[in-house]
């Protein structure tokens, strides 16, 4: 048996994984899961280190697929190992949580001192009657047992020599303490640390543990990224290789060999034991998992602080913000489950974030309704062609590329954060070896999907072979800045690290086509034994000095310091009473720079509808006039009738400025049950509003982030024209006051629309048929009016011969598809006393008013105090009828309402003045 890692790896999770100690997913994940962190400490607690193995197997618990043998079924060592298998980490576990806040673990081991009533000293005990005795006893067993021991075993009757009984016939050695726990197997060895390997020495001075990390970057590669001819020439292929301990060329052979030695000290020390000196040898171990899923979310959190937020908060090279004001932060988590990588960027970011999850399907597939602390309606798992979410097979990345791409305009993600691992139980020692296609495929992903300019996180293990360092080669030629990084939360004996490339270069497609190919002679080959042994010759690597000393350097470093923490481990399993005392003090240094609130993990509070409208109300920057109560801000603000537009005399009072003014073609007519208040409680949790109540929207499969309050209306969306014609429904956003908790209402109206716009891109999910599509209507100025209204098209309907027309707005995927156009909706953006003109030299739009001290003011962008707020925007409303005669208002041929005509010649004569 040889544990190859101790202290184990985030990487030992698939559905593989036959741990013991791991439950079911309806233990922790399930109807009853975990409300509140402390629940989980609760269930944690049952399990505590002590709980018997057995007890684990819930007599139904299966794995998918596989019947689960019952305990009796293995023998005592596979007991052991397999306990031992839970040791490594999984991220996706919901034993992480059980492993990172073990509660008992400092207590003081059995017997002595462990004050249980039964074995309370009394002064006057048998032991102390009896001096002559005590002093037998003494000489025949001094130094073997306690005071306490021996106190209580002459209480009971024991005589030296003697056996136990009223004929002193029993045994006359004691019976040795069993070494069992619980109801591991019988038999089963003793768990002890083994011999240090000669020419191995812990270094017991060690550096007073800091919260603040030094990345150690690799010098910028001089070279552009490779050619497809000179990656083709590079190229070897081969048998398939399964040793390691001869992969000396990026690192000194005795830290390979101490790295390798050094694991199998472990190897009869049980499960429970390396827990408990992993935990107490590490001074960042307490940090656990915060607010978040997983201990994973925290390591992101720690990765993306150490590199000045990059993630979170992508830059450009010269320190401008990489993500525009007028776009959200698209990013990718691949071989992600259950997504605690995501679950950080989102708590972050929020609904200002949109990411492409990809996993396997099974246990550690995504856990969405677990995360708490980041909420996940912008969040798209995707799995590829196959469905299964398996990165190895080529389709299935193209298909992931393909759809990245369609929802981000063509550009790609701002950056990709790959965390893959599977169980390698048993062959720890070549889980590089084993990972190869998983280290190739997530650093293609990135070339696949990350943009010009964006960044790459990925979890490597070791990178002692060939491929694995040329690999590491070709991203170093594709970004600007690579380093390789272990960050203080992934456990330091463990053989995990990230590679950290930021500034994707140009030029980067043959090396994605070349590694595509490379990808698809893994795929094929894998079964008959093929193998591809390099990706950059040996002499190449060597030839580029500071690349190869920078990976030579990193190897023995990493190395070094993951032998002298196993080597820790070892010292701590040993003595019971070691103890990092840094601890508390680390937790509380590194949450403060990874800016991170020492919290426990709660479910976000679940808000009703009118709860959710107090929250809003409250946080609201502009609150509305005339609402002191909830019920008053319904009936008199959210309720309150547009202003209808119905004969041309109302035009002037309407409209005395047009230029204040902006529309947007709606479908709905007056009264139209379409048209509405939205609001989101959060997920489904979708209401309109309906004179005074709230109703939900059941029947569109629509998701909101909570805190939302948006004016919309459901609209039906045609294709096709004649009998030929379909529709499907879609929410158009016409205005909002908050979206997702951030409140908007008192920006300018043109800003509110874009920040609606960023909202549809987030949310929507194009690739979901279920999903409702969401999007902004597309907002005119009343100058705009004449070419807007002349872009409308007749088309012939269904039912009805034709109707006034036009495109759906959707700046993502150009479609054919159009709505009825069933009214004009005005909105005012411009407060009084300002007004909107428009500069006769520059011909741009001002904005212009008399000040208090009677001196004129303009300027050319709107000042904070002329733009009109959401909810008086709202209020004033105007809306303009077609329906139900749309055609004769837009061919001008009725006199019973305000034509096209009309409306034309009133903001010409406006305008001309
Ligand atoms: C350590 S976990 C990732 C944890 C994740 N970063 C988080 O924050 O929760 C490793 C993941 O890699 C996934 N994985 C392993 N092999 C994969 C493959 N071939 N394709 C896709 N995902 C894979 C596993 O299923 C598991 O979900």
């Amino acid at each position: 048996m040889n544990l190859s890692d101790p202290s184990d790896d985030d990487s030992s999770s698939d559905e593989s994984f036959t741990a013991p100690a791991k439950r079911s997913r309806a233990d922790t994940y399930g109807a009853s899961s975990t409300t509140s962190h402390g629940s989980a400490l609760q269930e944690s607690d049952k399990d505590s280190p002590d709980t018997p193995i057995a007890d684990n197997y819930g007599s139904d618990f299966q794995q998918p697929g596989k019947l689960r043998p019952s305990y009796g079924d293995r023998s005592p060592e596979e007991n052991i190992r397999l306990s031992r298998s839970s040791l490594s980490e999984n991220c996706s576990s919901p034993n992480d949580q059980y492993d990172d806040y073990r509660p008992v673990f400092d207590d003081p081991e059995d017997g002595e001192g462990s004050g249980r009533p039964s074995f309370q000293d009394s002064g006057d005990s048998f032991y102390n009657k009896n001096p002559e005795q005590k002093k037998n006893f003494e000489e025949t067993y001094s130094g073997e047992y306690s005071e306490k021991s021996k106190r209580m075993m002459m209480n009971m009757g024991f005589k030296p020599g003697k056996g136990l009984g009223k004929f002193e016939h029993g045994r006359t050695q004691p019976v040795e303490a069993s070494a069992q726990k619980g109801r591991r197997g019988l038999g089963a060895k003793p768990s002890a640390v083994g011999a240090l390997p000669q020419d191995i020495k812990e270094v017991t001075e060690e550096a007073k543990p800091e919260a603040r990390e030094e990345v150690m970057w690799l010098d910028p590669a001089p070279d552009e990224p490779p050619s497809g001819d000179i990656l083709e020439k590079w190229l070897r292929r081969g048998p398939k290789k399964t040793t390691i301990d001869d992969e000396t060329h990026f690192v000194d052979p005795a830290i390979l060999k101490g790295v390798l030695d050094s694991k199998s000290i472990f190897d009869s020390l049980d499960d429970e034991d390396l827990r408990h000196a992993r935990f107490r040898s590490n001074p960042y171990e307490t940090i656990g998992s915060v607010i978040f899923l997983n201990r994973a979310a925290v390591k992101m959190a720690n990765i993306d602080a150490v590199f000045d937020f990059n993630f979170s908060n992508p830059k450009k090279q010269n320190g401008e913000d990489a993500v525009d004001k007028k776009e959200i932060l698209y990013f990718a988590d691949v071989c992600a489950g259950p997504g605690g990588f995501s679950e950080y960027v989102l708590y972050r970011k929020g609904w200002r974030a949109k990411g492409f999850g990809f996993t396997l399907k099974g246990p550690n597939d995504f856990k969405l309704s677990d995360f708490y602390a980041g909420s996940a309606e912008t969040f798209n798992p995707f799995y590829g062609v196959k469905d299964d979410g398996n990165i190895f097979n080529p389709a299935n990345l193209t298909s992931l590329k393909e759809h990245v791409l369609k929802q981000t305009e063509d550009k790609g993600v701002h950056f990709l954060m790959a965390d893959g691992g599977f169980s390698v139980e048993g062959q720890e020692n070549i889980q590089e070896i084993l990972s190869k296609q998983l280290y190739l495929c997530q650093c293609l992903a990135a070339l696949m999907l990350v943009r010009t300019g964006g960044h790459f996180v990925v979890k490597l293990f070791d990178v002692f072979t060939l491929f694995s360092v040329g690999l590491i080669y070709i991203l170093y030629r594709c970004f600007d800045k690579v380093c390789i990084h272990k960050p203080v939360t992934s456990r330091p004996a463990n053989s995990e690290r990230y590679l950290v490339c930021l500034w994707k270069r140009l030029g980067t497609e043959p090396a994605e086509q070349h590694l595509a190919s490379v990808n698809s002679i893994l795929w094929s080959d894998v079964e008959r034994g093929g193998d591809v042994t390099q990706l950059v010759p040996l002499k190449v690597i060597e030839e580029d000095k500071n690349f190869f000393e920078y990976i030579y350097k990193s190897n023995c470093l990493l190395g070094e310091r993951q032998i002298q923490n196993l080597l820790k481990i070892a010292r701590y399993s040993k003595d019971k009473n070691l103890k990092e005392t840094t601890q508390a003090e680390m937790k509380e240094q590194c949450l403060a720079l990874w800016k991170l609130p020492d919290a426990v993990r709660t479910q976000p509070e679940r808000r009703g509808h009118d709860d959710t409208l107090a929250a809003i109300r409250s946080m609201i920057k502009k609150p509305a006039a005339d609402a002191d109560s909830l019920y008053s801000f319904k009936t008199n603000i959210l309720n309150k009738q547009p202003n209808y537009l119905d004969n041309p005399a109302a035009l002037k009072s309407y409209f005395r400025n047009v230029l204040d003014w902006n529309f947007v073609f709606l479908s709905s007519g007056k009264n139209s049950p379409d048209l509405r208040i939205f609001i989101g409680c959060g997920g489904k949790q979708v209401f309109q509003l309906e004179s005074n109540l709230w109703r939900t929207v059941v029947d569109l499969h629509v998701t909101l982030p909570a805190k939302t309050l948006i004016y919309g209306e459901v609209v039906k969306e045609y294709r096709g024209q004649g009998n030929n014609q379909i529709y499907s429904k879609a929410l158009h956003i016409i205005d909002a006051l908050m979206l997702g908790g951030i409140d908007i209402s008192g920006d300018s109206l043109s800003d509110r629309i874009n920040q609606c716009n960023l909202f549809c891109s987030a949310l929507n999910k194009p690739f979901d048929n279920q999903a409702l599509p969401i999007r902004t209507k597309r907002l005119y100025s009343m100058e705009q009016f004449e070419s807007a209204v002349s872009n409308l098209e007749y088309r012939a309907m269904k039912r009805v011969k034709k109707a006034v027309t036009i495109n759906t707005p959707d700046r993502i995927n150009r479609n054919d598809m159009f709505y009825v156009v069933g009214s004009v909706l005005f909105l005012k953006e411009i407060k009084d006393p300002w007004i909107t003109a428009i500069s006769k030299s520059s011909g741009m739009k001002y904005y212009f008013s008399m000040g208090r001290d009677g001196k004129p003011k303009s300027e050319y962008h709107i000042p904070p105090d002329a733009k009109m707020d959401m909810l008086s925007a709202y209020t004033r409303r105007v809306m303009w009828p077609w329906e139900p005669s749309a055609s004769a208002i837009f061919d001008s041929q009725t006199r019973e309402s305000v034509t096209r005509a009309d409306m034309e010649l009133y903001i010409a004569s406006v305008l001309s003045k």
